[in-house]
């Protein structure tokens, strides 16, 4: 029997020029460039160099920026289909739902050319706020505010959410978010994305299945997990006790671990630092000494440290987002690197079809 790759794990399926994940250094660079620098920069800056390869122009990213805010607008027709779901819905699949429904009203659907593409990529970026904002707010009975075209993504993304104009701390700290979260290699959701886009299907279709993906607590929707853990503790004071608990019950803890990272997740400083600002600013330390007393529970006890989602889950509710909002977020950020993954693999296409090991009964018949 060949060698069975439980997991894929340790499997190397491809190559990618859109981002290197290096365990060994700790680092993550996007095209290049490590991701502690470019989340000095403005995440429609970002999504230019994921998808181009290289920084735009100024005037590339003045012509980006224009076509993003004329974007903004929910989609009627998906509003009309979110609609028709209930209210008890998860907002992941709200935005799962409306992804699907902008592939089937998108003109170009169906054309796989690069410019078509990354038309579709921009206008995909463009809607998800409003789609997001909107699985919010028609919970609370709101509707949208209309988009604020003197706000740059971040800080529109944030009031099309909340309806209030955030704070420069607000929007750096969402920002730096959206920053780290856009790309990372060959992670369940942009590796299903890629398993789509090799059947040669469309990218609406294929960044639905990302979102599906995305949705498990294996994956983005630890960010949530993470702030209900932080609520299920309470305090500081109650981290021991609880840590012990769930590890005696042989419970994961959401926040904890990566498949790749093993020294400690590349992007975890730089949030870390952005929810200390936030958190200070809020005047909430509660919620840093309970961060910190969980982490080095969890280092004495396991020797794990956190990924990007455990400083994520309480910036995030710190910006006043409903917590089951935290992976759609995620998401708003990842098409970004699930689009520029999806170009890449249509670029240089091959079938993605691993092979199993059957381990079923052996060959028998029907009784005569
Ligand atoms: N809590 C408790 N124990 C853990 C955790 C955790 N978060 N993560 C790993 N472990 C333990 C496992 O119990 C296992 O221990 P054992 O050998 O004694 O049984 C060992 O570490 C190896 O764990 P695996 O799950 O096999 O490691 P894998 O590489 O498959 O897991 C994963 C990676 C899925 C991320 C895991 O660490 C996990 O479940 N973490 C919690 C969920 C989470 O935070 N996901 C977010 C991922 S990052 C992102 O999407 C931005």
């Amino acid at each position: 029997m060949s060698e069975i790759h439980k997991g894929l794990a340790g499997v190397v399926a491809d190559t990618t020029a859109v981002s290197k994940v290096d365990p060994e250094s700790n680092s993550l660079l996007y095209r290049g460039y490590p991701v502690q620098e470019l989340a000095t920069r403005g995440f429609e800056e970002v999504a230019r160099l994921l998808w181009d390869g290289e920084l735009p122009t100024a005037e590339e990213l003045e012509g980006f920026r224009e076509r993003e805010r004329a974007g903004r607008a929910l989609d009627d027709r998906v509003r009309r289909v979110v609609d028709e779901l209930p209210l008890s819905a998860h907002p992941m699949d709200v935005v799962r739902t409306a992804v699907s429904v902008l592939g089937a009203v998108d003109e170009q659907a169906a054309d796989h050319s690069r410019a078509a593409e990354l038309a579709k990529a921009e206008r995909l970026f463009a809607a998800l706020p409003a789609v997001v904002g909107y699985a919010q707010r028609r919970r609370h009975g709101q509707d949208l505010p209309a988009p604020r075209d003197d706000l740059g993504y971040a800080a529109n993304f944030l009031w099309t959410v909340t309806g209030e104009e955030p704070d420069e701390v607000a929007t750096r700290t969402f920002e730096t978010s959206l920053v780290l979260y856009a790309e990372h290699s060959f992670n369940a959701s942009t590796f299903a994305a890629r398993v789509v886009t090799s059947t040669l299907s469309d990218l609406h279709s294929a960044v639905t299945a990302a979102v599906g993906a995305l949705k498990g607590p294996l994956h983005g929707g630890a960010n949530e997990a993470v702030w209900t853990v932080f609520q299920e503790i309470g305090s500081a004071q109650g981290a021991a006790a609880w840590l012990a608990e769930n590890l005696a019950a042989h419970r994961k803890v959401m926040g904890f671990g990566h498949r790749v990272y093993r020294h400690g997740d590349s992007r975890v400083p730089t949030m870390h630092a952005a929810l200390r600002e936030l958190a200070t600013a809020r005047g909430r330390t509660d919620v840093l000494d309970l961060y910190d007393a969980l982490e080095s529970e969890m280092l004495r006890a396991k020797d794990i440290r956190p990924n990007l989602d455990y400083p994520a889950g309480p910036a995030y509710h710190l910006l006043g987002l409903d917590t089951d909002v935290f992976t759609p977020v995620f998401v708003a950020s990842r098409v970004v690197g699930w689009s520029a993954h999806v170009m890449e693999q249509r670029a240089a296409n091959s079938l993605i079809r691993p092979l199993s090991a059957y381990d079923g009964p052996g060959l028998r018949h029907l009784p005569a």
